[in-house]
């Protein structure tokens, strides 16, 4: 029988909706949740990602500033950016998307933001919250992979789960997101010996690779009954594909998310739920 397909669209719609009403009970308190975006240079895929952002945190109601500035803008006047955004009482989420141009330092830049507006959960503070159970603003993607399995009730604990991907955006917070579930986590990577013996012990694989040239999840490398969620983006002839080959994977796992439509929208609804929680959050209301 074919996997049962994890529709984060579905999920997602349902996520902003409660966020809709969480967003219009705070107006009525004289809160307006705002979130302001940033993105330098003109990467079409990001200006993508930002236009959808745009658009979602519209559609539940929060307040939005979009910050477009010229890829050879220094390190210096994007900090004054994040400087003045800090500052500003009206803002309470701050995205940079990246990734930044080559000139620009990435890790001091997320460093920045405050911790309590760091929407993207990337700050060394909050990476170091989340590493104690302890962080409230947690990556969007991790945390809108745990929340698709949840609502799904996919079992996590005692789980073998093998994640291809090691960035601080999907892989590393994932896995801690899993240990906190009680799930025994492998991290693969380019450099990994032997990948397909460890995911052919996988009960779960998680992967992120983006690049259809370097590697390609088919079904020979699955186990029956496996849970396959793809994060992966790649652009094939102008369509959208993850790292899964669907229509194999598809016939032998048991759960899947197809792409475009799982982890995409769920990227996107956990940053809005992000902005809300910041919003609750005194310190990024100063
Ligand atoms: N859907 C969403 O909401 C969402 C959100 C975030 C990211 N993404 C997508 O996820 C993908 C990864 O994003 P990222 O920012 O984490 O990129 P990244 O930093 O480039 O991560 C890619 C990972 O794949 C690994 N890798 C590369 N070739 C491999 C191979 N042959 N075998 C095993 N592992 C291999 C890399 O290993 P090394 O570390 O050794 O280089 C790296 O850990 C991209 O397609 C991105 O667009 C999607």
């Amino acid at each position: 029988m074919p996997a049962t397909l994890i529709d984060g669209n579905a999920v997602s719609t349902s996520i902003k909706a409660r966020l809709t009403k969480r967003v219009s009970e705070l107006n009525e308190k004289g809160i307006s949740p705002c979130l302001a975006t940033i993105l330098v240079g003109n990467d079409p895929a990001s200006a993508i990602y930002i236009q959808n952002k745009q658009k979602a945190a519209k559609q539940v109601g929060l307040v939005t500033q979009d910050h477009r500035l010229k890829d050879d803008l220094s390190q210096e006047e994007l900090t004054l950016l994040i400087d003045s955004l800090n500052n500003d009482s009206q803002v309470h989420g701050i995205l940079v998307q990246l990734p930044l141009p080559e000139h620009i330092n990435e890790f001091n830049i997320i460093n920045k933001i405050l911790p309590s507006k760091d929407v993207d959960g990337l700050t060394a503070i909050n990476s170091g919250l989340l590493l104690h159970r302890e962080a409230s603003l947690k990556p969007c993607t991790p945390s809108g992979i745990m929340k698709l399995l949840d609502y799904y009730n996919i079992r996590i604990m005692s789980q073998n789960v093998v994640i291809i991907n090691r960035s601080i955006l999907v892989g590393k917070p994932l896995a801690l997101l899993m240990l906190e579930r009680d799930a025994t986590v492998t991290i693969c990577h380019s450099k990994t010996v032997n990948l397909n013996h460890l995911l052919l012990g996988a009960d779960m694989i998680i992967t992120a690779v983006g690049d259809r040239n370097k590697f390609v999840l088919n079904s020979e490398m699955v186990k029956e009954k496996a849970i396959v969620i793809d994060v992966g983006t790649n652009r094939q002839s102008g369509k959208l594909v993850g790292d899964v080959d669907f229509e194999s994977v598809k016939e032998k796992a048991s759960w899947i998310t197809p792409v475009p439509g799982g982890v995409g929208p769920m990227t996107i609804a956990m940053l809005l739920s992000n902005t809300v929680t910041a919003a609750l959050n005194p310190s990024s209301r100063q």
